[in-house]
């Protein structure tokens, strides 16, 4: 079985099947990471060019040990100091790119559809890093390779996913990914910072912890910061803290063998507690770990390559 597409652009067009053929794929790929040369030549001669345009630490650097670890070669292109900076439109730059014979663009964009626009005009495999709220596809890949490797399985479990849904790009990836695995999903937070209406996508709601929390399985975190997008909506993180940072306590409500996951840099003490941040249930770090060895089923999967 193949990828239907030449692009990964987001989880909402991603089946069960592909995503259980991407999980499986990173899971052959785990063990790279032992080898004394951690390298592999499966896309040898292949080039990967990472473009992002807002500050990414684990996604960028997961892409470019992935490369790596697969021998492809891969050029880091800072956004500041491209064209892009002079003028230049996003479609031109990356054609310009495409013209040096590049094999893949990883892009990252503040833009929602800023990926799939360039994805309808260029030939290479475009693979999107985050794009505006939209969706983060690749972190929901590493969310869901964890569940699974975790628990076993995603059918039936009780997600629940934490913090500021309206803006978070990875909570809504990870909405679509989840509902597509078969899990129940209930978002947890602020009423200002759930989507009106997001019920409509087969998802639970709740605006207490004590209550969404009860049960589940799973506890995916996002990290919730004052930017400009939600200044008006969230009052302070104090507040924030106060009712929803995830503490020993409301980490009772749910499952006893629960998963603590966090997509993205924690903010210890506004949406985690360090001591969950850091306790038993906790899997964060392994999310880390996995992340290379999903980027490295996707730089694989989309070159054309079959699962072994
Ligand atoms: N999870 C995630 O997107 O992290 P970065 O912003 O560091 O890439």
């Amino acid at each position: 079985m193949d990828l239907k597409s030449k692009d990964l652009l987001g989880m909402q067009n991603l089946s069960f099947e592909e995503i259980n053929l991407l999980c499986d794929t990173a899971k052959s790929f785990v063990e790279i990471a032992t080898r004394p040369i951690k390298k592999v030549p499966v896309l040898r001669g292949k080039t990967v060019a990472n473009l992002f345009f807002e500050p990414s630490t684990r996604t960028r650097l997961s892409f470019e040990l992935a490369a790596r670890r697969l021998s492809a070669d891969i050029v880091d292109i800072p956004a500041m100091i491209s064209s892009a900076a002079y003028g230049e439109t996003l479609t031109d730059l990356a054609k310009t790119i495409e013209a040096m014979t590049v094999d893949f663009i990883v892009v990252r964009h503040s833009m929602a559809g800023a990926p799939h626009q360039l994805a309808r005009q260029i030939k290479c495999s475009v693979i999107n890093a985050g794009d505006g709220s939209h969706e983060h596809p690749t972190q929901a890949l590493v969310d869901l390779y964890t569940i699974k490797e975790k628990k076993g399985y995603i059918e039936g479990l009780r997600v629940a996913i934490i913090g500021d849904i309206l803006h978070s790009r990875t909570a809504k990836s990870n909405i679509w990914g989840l509902k597509t695995m078969g899990a129940k999903v209930v978002l947890i937070g602020p009423k200002t910072l759930i989507p009106p209406g997001i019920e409509r996508l087969g998802v639970d709601t709740s605006y207490r912890m004590e209550e969404g929390l009860r049960g589940v399985d799973v506890i995916i975190l996002s990290r919730v910061e004052l930017t400009e997008q939600n200044r008006a909506l969230l009052p302070s993180l104090r507040e924030y803290s106060r009712f929803y940072c995830l503490n020993e306590e409301r980490l009772g409500y749910a499952q006893k063998n629960v998963l603590v996951m966090h997509s993205g840099s924690m903010n210890r003490g506004v949406e985690i507690a360090p001591e969950v941040a850091d306790g038993a249930f906790s899997v964060i770090i392994e999310q880390v770990t996995n992340a290379v060895a999903v980027d490295m089923a996707v730089l694989y999967l989309l070159s054309g390559g079959k699962k072994s």
